[in-house]
């Protein structure tokens, strides 16, 4: 693949970028604010970066990340994106993105709103299981004996051998748990959710509820120190999405 189009460019979108740059792909990033205001991120990536509007990102990806808010999927440019791979790092956390009645139910995952939003293109949903700062820390080549896998699920099984084929590329193995249906098994706090990847999985959880509970009471955040990273295999990935136990809104610690 040669180009990685990248929509929201913040924690995640910037962490795949630049493993992506590393694995010799070229990358267009893309926010909110307008290509001015991401002078510094692409510096900082080198001279396989650009930056341009969301619809130009998306038009020159071969395939294309989307990280930002959930509040902002609709306005995802739909044109530009059909027929693309898209790799859907969204989460919901209703303290943040409001409550949405279709996924505290349990109705339908974020993922195929992703989807139901983005006609005519093939949604896999990649990235949005492991913290932004693990990234980096777990990336290993191919073979190497702590190698970590991420979980992918889509609607196209082509879409997610593509997607399987540039996470590979990128630095991890990939565990595939089909349609986007299934992606709930990945989802905040299943088992196989960011702390799984974590040396200390107990001071992850401590941290994000301090980060919660700091927002509800109107204070700025305190950041936890991130966590050093402990890899997880495919096939320990494999029993914990397997054995996974739906958690619903309502019964989240960090919700
Ligand atoms: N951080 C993590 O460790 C992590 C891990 C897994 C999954 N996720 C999920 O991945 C998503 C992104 O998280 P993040 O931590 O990377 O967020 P972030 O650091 O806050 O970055 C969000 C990015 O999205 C952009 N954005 C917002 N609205 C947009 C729009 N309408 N069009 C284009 N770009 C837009 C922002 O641009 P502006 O700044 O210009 O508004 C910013 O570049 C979230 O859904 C999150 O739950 C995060």
């Amino acid at each position: 693949m040669a180009t990685l189009g990248v929509i929201g460019s913040g924690s995640i979108g910037t962490a795949v970028a630049r493993l992506a740059i590393a694995a010799g792909v070229e990358v267009v990033l893309s926010n909110s604010r307008g290509p001015q205001t991401l002078t510094s991120t692409v510096a900082g990536l080198g001279e396989a970066a650009r930056a341009a509007t969301p619809q130009e990102a998306a038009r020159a990806g071969d395939q294309v990340v989307v990280a930002v808010p959930l509040t902002a999927y609709r306005s995802l440019p739909v044109a530009a994106l059909r027929g693309k791979v898209v790799l859907d790092t969204i989460n919901y956390y209703a303290t943040r993105d409001g409550h949405l009645e279709d996924l505290d139910s349990g109705r339908t995952t974020t993922s195929e709103l992703v989807q139901a939003h983005l006609v005519g293109a093939r949604t896999v949903k990649a990235f949005n299981n492991i913290a932004a700062f693990h990234i980096p820390a777990l990336a290993r080549p191919v073979g190497a004996p702590d190698r970590s896998a991420l979980p992918i699920a889509g609607n196209d099984a082509a879409a997610r051998a593509q997607a399987a084929e540039l996470i590979g590329r990128l630095g991890f193995d990939t565990v595939d748990v089909g349609p986007l249906s299934q992606s709930w098994r990945f989802e905040p706090e299943t088992a196989a959710y960011a702390p799984a990847y974590a040396a200390d999985p107990a001071a992850v959880l401590r941290g994000w509820q301090q980060v919660v509970d700091d927002l509800r009471a109107g204070r700025a955040p305190r950041l936890p120190a991130p966590d050093a990273g402990s890899p997880l295999s495919a096939a320990r990935l494999g029993e914990l999405l397997a054995g996974a136990e739906r958690e619903l809104t309502a019964d989240r610690v960090v919700a």
